[in-house]
């Protein structure tokens, strides 16, 4: 009968161990008992970006890179794009199950009755330059609302962590929206609660006058997007998120340090570099030179919105994303740089270079065209990618904390520097 553990010869000694193997995981812990002698710190791991290490034991986002899945709480992310809306995928993330009727119109309701900001977070975003970045914004705003909320400290409670998810999930869409009136120099539009998540953030953004419709159709796709985005289990932010939030700090500012990683361009900013790169191609007839460029670059230069660190099959999020794109193009009109995108993804898509690195087209390379069709700034690209994530990041927050196993994260380090040496005076170095 075969065991469940892994028998290590350690050469260096000549001694064996025995490792217990769960969950197709050993305890890297149970690796510090290799030593060589007495004086030995103990045998540890060394993994940079964390490429092979469980970080910890979750119950809510389910990926398969090589088969292309990807499941919130179980459930597919094509049936819940289909069938769910954003709201309700928000409160499956966070409690585990889809709601009942009952329970979905008291979150909805929960959630709409706390889009409103106080009325200093207006004062605070007044201080920021014309040209700021809504990103920066955000990330700024949400840790502000640390210092309206202090009652967030109290993360060991229940009933205040609910009270601050909701407010969270809340007032991501009216931050959000704000940031950019901003930017634009516009007047601020508040939250309208007879509509809905997605109405509602639609009529914030682009309401000029009290005239705007919001148009199902585009309401609709933000709310798939929306769904699409809500969690990935532990990528750069999330991953931000728990280590941040295990110094037990509020859970605002672990937030606002989770928007911070989502802001980089390898990681929520990417779709605003796509937009980027396929104005700098400019035409289809541009694409296959640019390819030789990504291709000779050695890495400098890469294809954005493909690949991805755990897909590597196919994004299922881009499937879902691509088809949505005729629908909001017939209400929009049709992106003219979504000619380029096809043009890109069709001849990488055969390139042995693209093929032999498994690198498809990620949640990123559509969903740009279609945030721009529907008139959304680039700048805006990562904030609105905040705003559903926020749900996955508290969920896994209040998963973190409520897991016994989980400490103040403090990974470990190789040491390669100098050896202990005696200070040299200024004058004699
Ligand atoms: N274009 C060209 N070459 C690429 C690309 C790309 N987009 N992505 C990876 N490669 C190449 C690398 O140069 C490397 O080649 P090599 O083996 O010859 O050195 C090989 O593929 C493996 O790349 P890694 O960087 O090791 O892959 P990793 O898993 O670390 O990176 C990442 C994943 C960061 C997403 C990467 O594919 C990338 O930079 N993509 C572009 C940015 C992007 O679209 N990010 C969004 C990700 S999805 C999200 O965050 C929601």
């Amino acid at each position: 009968m075969s065991k469940s553990s892994l028998s290590i010869t350690d050469n260096r000694t000549g001694k064996s161990y025995e490792i217990p193997v769960e969950n197709g995981t050993i305890k890297a812990f149970d690796l510090r008992q290799i030593k060589v002698d007495g004086g030995d710190f103990g045998l540890m791991t060394y993994d940079p970006a964390f490429t092979n290490t469980a970080s910890c034991k979750s119950r809510i986002t389910y990926i398969d890179g090589d088969k292309g899945i990807l499941n919130y709480r179980g459930y597919p992310i094509e049936e819940l794009a289909e069938r769910s809306n954003y709201l309700e995928v928000a409160y499956l993330i966070v409690h585990g199950e889809l709601p009942t009727r009952a329970q979905a119109e008291t979150w909805a309701y929960e959630v709409t009755h706390h889009t409103i900001i106080h009325e200093n977070v207006k004062g605070l975003m007044e201080a920021f330059r014309y040209d700021a970045h809504p990103m920066g914004m955000l990330m700024s705003m949400v840790a502000a609302l640390s210092t309206f909320y202090p009652e967030a400290k109290q993360i060991r409670d229940p009933a205040s962590r609910r009270k601050q998810l909701v407010r969270l999930v809340a007032k991501m869409p009216t931050l959000a929206a704000f940031a950019y009136r901003h930017s634009i120099g516009m007047p601020y539009v508040y939250p309208d609660n007879d509509l809905s998540y997605c109405g509602n953030f639609l009529q914030m953004m682009f309401s000029v006058g009290g005239t705007y419709k919001v148009d199902p159709v585009l309401e609709r796709a933000v709310d798939v997007l929306f769904i699409l985005h809500a969690d990935h289990e532990q990528n750069c932010s999330t991953s931000a998120m728990r280590g941040v939030g295990s110094s037990e700090v509020d859970p605002y500012s672990a937030t606002a340090a989770a928007v911070a990683a989502l802001y980089g361009p390898l990681h929520g900013g990417a779709n605003e570099q796509v937009l980027r790169m396929l104005k700098e191609i400019g035409s289809k007839d541009h694409v296959a030179a640019f390819i030789k460029e990504v291709k000779t670059s050695g890495g400098e230069v890469r294809l954005m919105g493909f690949g991805h660190r755990v897909y590597k099959n196919y994004d299922p999020r881009a499937k879902i994303i691509k088809r949505m794109a005729d629908q909001v193009f017939e209400v929009t009109g049709r992106n003219p740089l979504l000619d380029i995108a096809l043009e890109l993804e069709r001849i990488a898509l055969e390139d042995e270079y693209f093929i032999k690195r498994k690198l498809y087209p990620n949640v990123d390379f559509y969903s740009g065209l279609i945030y721009q069709a529907m008139g959304f700034p680039v700048d805006m690209f990562p904030v609105l990618f905040a705003i559903p994530r926020t749900s996955g990041w508290l969920s896994q927050w209040e998963e973190m904390l409520q897991d016994g196993d989980q400490r103040i994260a403090r990974p470990r380090q190789v040491y390669l520097g100098s050896a202990r040496r005696p200070f040299v005076p200024i004058e004699s170095r």
